[in-house]
């Protein structure tokens, strides 16, 4: 090889070099500023509301009681779930909602923590005993999901799941009749 050529290819090594050398380094940077731009975000923004609970009443009184659990429609017309997660069950064991309208959770744990998700949906959330964990969503496709506890809640947890059932509004509201609690549990 010439003189010429070896020092043509050394300037091509040198240039891939530092082509990759400044690649990496902005892959870098930009994941310390998504870090540092997620962490300001997250720590600039006040937790919602922290409502608590009193887990050794739940059953007795108060709005975790048996027969107001499951899903209603309230005065406003929000359709609001309640639920309690115990070792190891849900209560009720099959949920009933309507799609295409924002959906209300409300749960908690009467005695360890558990959590929930929704099939394959974004409805996924912690139930912490002493607290209410609440959130809004809309069921998008209607059909049957499986509803498992998440968080390891003893030895039962792999068996703790419960049935979520999403239909049409129509067939939902057919349903509602003032002030019922619905469930798709069969009696
Ligand atoms: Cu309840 Cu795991």
């Amino acid at each position: 090889m010439s003189e010429t050529g070896t020092h043509a290819s050394e300037a091509v090594a040198v240039a891939a070099e530092r082509r990759w050398g400044i690649i990496v380094a902005a892959i870098i940077a930009a994941l310390v500023a998504m870090m540092i731009f997620t962490g300001v975000h997250w720590a600039s923004m006040p937790p919602s509301r922290v409502e608590t609970i009193d887990p050794r009443t739940l059953h007795i009184s108060g709005e975790f009681v048996e027969s107001n659990l499951g899903t209603a429609v309230e005065a406003d017309g929000k359709v609001v779930v309640r639920l309690v997660a115990q070792q190891y069950s849900f209560e009720p064991q099959c949920m009933l909602v309507p799609a295409g309208t924002p959906v209300t959770f409300r749960g908690t744990s009467s005695d360890v923590v558990h959590g929930f998700v929704v099939g394959t949906t974004n409805a996924n959330v912690m139930l912490i005993p002493g607290y209410v964990a609440t959130f809004t969503t809309t069921f998008r496709k209607t059909g049957a999901q499986l509803m498992p506890c998440h968080e390891y809640c003893g030895t039962g947890h792999a068996a703790m799941w419960a049935h979520f059932q999403v239909v049409p509004q129509q067939e939902f509201m057919a349903k509602v009749r003032k002030g019922e609690r619905l469930t798709c549990v069969s009696r």
